[in-house]
């Protein structure tokens, strides 16, 4: 697998530690950044994992940048591709050839919150829970069919970062459960709906438990 990173990269080290410890039955290959000062490359390079920086500020179209993603995966082999805070907006060039291949974590309980601030945003709204989905990327953003979802309390007097941190445990449970589902040839994507084991998964995604059969 490739996971592609932007930022501090602890989705990034949550699968590092799933390899390690035979969590997750996989190899990643490929750790791909598109900015160069990303502590997630430092993480990747401790761990003896290959990394690449592409920028995208060195390409004129988004879709040129993703052809490069495209053949640096192709170049390692890579069978499934994960994006772990991966801040840029895909095009179909990298989309359609990974297509049921290639999946994303979003902080939030899609389908509400795409897009950006989603914890400060359900602050606002006064919700009394957030948390994450990974989801099967398509075209439409933040909008594939969702895999996997953890739903968080939100407390009185929570803070966005504060409830951010209780989110991001939960993220590293969900994303690794989920790629391994896919390693095993237990998670696919079929036409708009993911399924497991050959059952269509619910809309919003699997709930997650602690008590979730790993
Ligand atoms: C996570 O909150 C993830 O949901 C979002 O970007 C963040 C990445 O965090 N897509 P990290 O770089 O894995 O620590």
């Amino acid at each position: 697998m490739a996971v592609l990173i932007s930022g501090r990269g602890t989705n990034l080290q949550a699968f590092i530690d799933a390899c390690d410890d035979g969590e997750l039955p996989a190899q990643i290959s490929l750790v791909i950044s598109n900015n160069p000062d990303a502590a997630g490359l430092r993480r990747a390079e401790h761990a003896s994992i290959a990394t690449l920086c592409v920028d995208h500020r060195n390409y004129p179209t988004r879709e040129t940048f993703d052809a490069a993603l495209v053949e640096a995966l192709r170049a390692h082999s890579v069978d499934l591709v994960i994006l772990a805070g991966f801040m840029r907006i895909l095009t179909p060039v990298l989309i359609e050839p990974y297509l049921g291949r290639l999946l994303n974590i979003h902080p939030s309980l899609l389908p509400k919150y795409p897009g950006l601030k989603t914890h400060q945003r359900a602050l606002d709204a006064r919700d009394s829970e957030a948390g994450a989905t990974v989801h099967f990327v398509t075209q439409e953003l933040d909008g594939g069919p969702p895999v996997i979802q953890a739903r968080v309390p939100i407390q009185t007097g929570d803070t966005a970062e504060g409830l951010a941190a209780r989110v991001a445990e939960q993220e590293h449970s969900i994303y690794t459960i989920a790629a391994r589902w896919f390693v095993q040839g237990r998670l696919a994507l079929n036409g708009h709906r993911a399924t497991l084991d050959g059952e269509p998964v619910p809309p919003t995604g699997i709930q997650y438990t602690s008590a979730i059969n790993r």
